[in-house]
């Protein structure tokens, strides 16, 4: 596998872009679109999330989104209440499109150009997914939002972010979380817990890190795809960490 370092030296000869990393996966949490609400959407927040996206593509990364819906509905929640799983799940699908509504129309008011695609064919919504026409939406500098997950139900939005990550040949997935990275323990019950600069799939399979779950962790590892754990409750961030700066967690190979 290239490492990052090769990357951006390799990308750096032929990029002007400061960032190590041409095609980004971003990947966040419902949860994170609520801000400081107990459910649904704080237009506020998906403001600023859309901004931080901005400052990205401004810099010339190109960018795709899959976000969760937990602000919304949760499937693994709705079945644990006794509702069918999969139905449970077609829900959750139907709540990630109401965020990538969200966050398409955010990024729209600020002159970003966007398309959300659907892994179920909603037409009168949105485009259908179709790889070979996001890729040429995102070289176009279009932000495309995967909404939908996987459209199938017992899959995570992590693991339809490692698969779209992996279709669309992004160099890395960038997971959005409320913490700065990936700690040897509980940041916010232990203060003397660490932050890992580097872990390897395998550890966080092993140690049961729970970065993402074992298939979205399977998928990235097989494909080579780096996966960087930062905040994205802090503003600036998301350009900030696709540029190597500040404080991150890089899950790799090694
Ligand atoms: P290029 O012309 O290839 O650069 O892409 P484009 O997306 O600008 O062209 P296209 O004609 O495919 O789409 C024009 C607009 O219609 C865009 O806003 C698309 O998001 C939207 N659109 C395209 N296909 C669909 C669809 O199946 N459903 C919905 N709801 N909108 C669509």
């Amino acid at each position: 596998m290239t490492s990052t370092k090769d990357q951006t030296n390799i990308l750096s000869s032929v990029s002007p872009s400061p960032s190590p990393y041409k095609r980004v996966m971003l990947k966040m949490s419902g949860e994170v679109l609520m801000g400081e609400k107990d459910f649904g959407l704080d237009s506020s927040t998906v403001e600023r999330v859309s901004y931080d996206i901005k400052e990205a593509i401004d810099l010339g990364i190109e960018v795709c989104v899959v976000v969760g819906a937990g602000n919304i509905f949760r499937g693994v929640s709705g079945a644990a209440d006794g509702m069918d799983r999969t139905t449970a799940d077609y829900m959750g699908m139907l709540g990630i499109v109401m965020n990538a509504l969200a966050l398409q129309n955010a990024l729209e008011n600020m002159g970003v150009n966007t398309r959300v695609q659907s892994a179920i064919r909603m037409d009168s919504i949105c485009e259908p997914y179709i790889r070979r026409k996001a890729i040429r939406h995102m070289a176009k500098g279009r932000v495309v939002i995967f909404a939908a997950g996987t459209g199938n139900p017992y899959f995570t939005t992590d693991t339809a972010a490692a698969l779209r990550a992996s279709e669309m040949n992004c160099d890395v997935i960038m997971k959005g979380t409320k913490v700065d990275g990936v700690y040897d323990c509980d940041p916010k019950v232990n203060p003397d817990a660490n932050r890992y600069d580097k872990v390897s799939y395998i550890d966080v399979l092993t140690k049961d890190l729970r970065i993402m779950d074992a298939t979205a962790i399977s998928l990235a590892r097989e494909n080579d795809i780096p996966i960087v754990v930062f905040s994205v409750m802090e503003k600036g961030n998301f350009a900030k960490v696709a540029c190597s700066q500040g404080h991150y967690t890089i899950v790799t190979n090694t």
